[in-house]
């Protein structure tokens, strides 16, 4: 199987500089080696090309919008483009406002394929808000509703139709901040969440045997991984830290409960922010449970 890198070294729908170095952190962290150790061929695409951050506050509660709207277009068809040639597409965030063109354009691949679709959202957050209830205006709160549905026109319909996605299609796992409006929403859209509270009292194992149940031969597993799912004593490289996430061992468990499946098709790594990072530390994290979701066991398995 081969796989595409593509950066989108962007902060644009974020409330934080910085995650725009998220593409070269995984670069200089080794992503590409570690995944060609696996026996994988990968080809690093480069970055994607788009607008500058121009670091203006929110207009009818969104932030730079049209900026958002450009780069969830370049990043849709780029991603687009490797799944038609057959390869595993890799989106290096860049911010997880992005999410909404890549899985815009892994949905639109299911269809055409006559595939199933799962994503797995790896999240402190729900990213659930819309523009009259988000606290932010930051875009990056928002793509799970734009998806499903919920949200400005340009984002809704990115793909050409709308909504991209069914809720009933995603599974949300670490989930611990979801803010007074969104939490009426996603109860409303029924949203299938794993989080913190589940996980404590019943284990990550069983949270990921919920969220991967129905998963078979003809399911795409999408992985929408922001890496402030995290604990931020193992991954302060964010810029929206939330305690209480999952630790080490819980996050290397879910990403080979996954690769188990063997159905992973497609990959989001996003919110990674060097500049709240540690010597990369954060990076090297991403990196080394990306092994873990590729199939390398931390046990003697091979
Ligand atoms: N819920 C907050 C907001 O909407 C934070 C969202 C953080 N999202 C993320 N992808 N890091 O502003
Ligand atoms: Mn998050
Ligand atoms: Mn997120
Ligand atoms: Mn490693």
């Amino acid at each position: 199987r081969s796989i595409a890198l593509i950066g989108a070294p962007t902060d644009i729908g974020a409330g934080h500089r910085g995650a725009s170095m998220g593409p070269e952190a995984l670069r200089v962290a080794g992503l590409a080696e570690a995944l060609r150790e696996r026996g994988l061929e990968v080809h690093d695409t480069g970055n994607l090309l788009g607008p500058y951050n121009p670091w203006l506050p929110p207009t009818d509660g969104y932030r730079h919008l049209a900026e958002v709207v450009d780069w969830n277009r370049r990043v849709m068809d780029a991603m687009g483009e490797q799944l038609k040639a057959g390869r595993l597409p890799i989106l290096l965030g860049g911010d997880h406002c992005l999410g909404v063109g890549s899985i815009t354009a892994v949905a639109r691949h299911c269809r055409e394929t006559g595939k199933k679709l799962r994503v797995l959202w790896l999240d402190a957050h729900a990213d659930f808000n819309t523009s009259q209830v988000t606290p932010s205006g930051n875009v990056h709160g928002m793509p799970v509703a734009c998806l499903c549905g919920l949200g400005p026109d340009a984002l809704v319909n990115l793909g050409g139709s709308s909504p991209a996605i069914q809720p009933s299609e995603i599974r949300q796992i670490g989930i611990r901040s979801v803010d007074q409006g969104e939490k009426r929403l996603v109860k409303e859209y029924g949203l299938d969440i794993y989080d913190m509270r589940f996980i404590d009292e019943f284990g990550m194992k069983r949270a990921m045997e919920k969220a991967l149940e129905g998963v078979d031969a003809d399911t795409h597993v999408h992985v929408s991984f922001d890496v402030d799912f995290l604990d931020p004593a193992i991954a302060p490289g964010v810029g929206t830290t939330v305690p209480g996430g999952p630790n080490y061992r819980e996050a290397q468990l879910v990403m080979e409960m996954i690769a188990d499946t063997g159905r992973l098709g497609s990959l989001d790594i996003v919110e990674l922010n060097p500049a709240f990072d540690d010597h990369n530390r954060t990076g090297l994290l991403a990196v080394d449970l990306v092994e873990s979701l590729f199939g390398k066991s931390t046990l003697m398995r091979d």
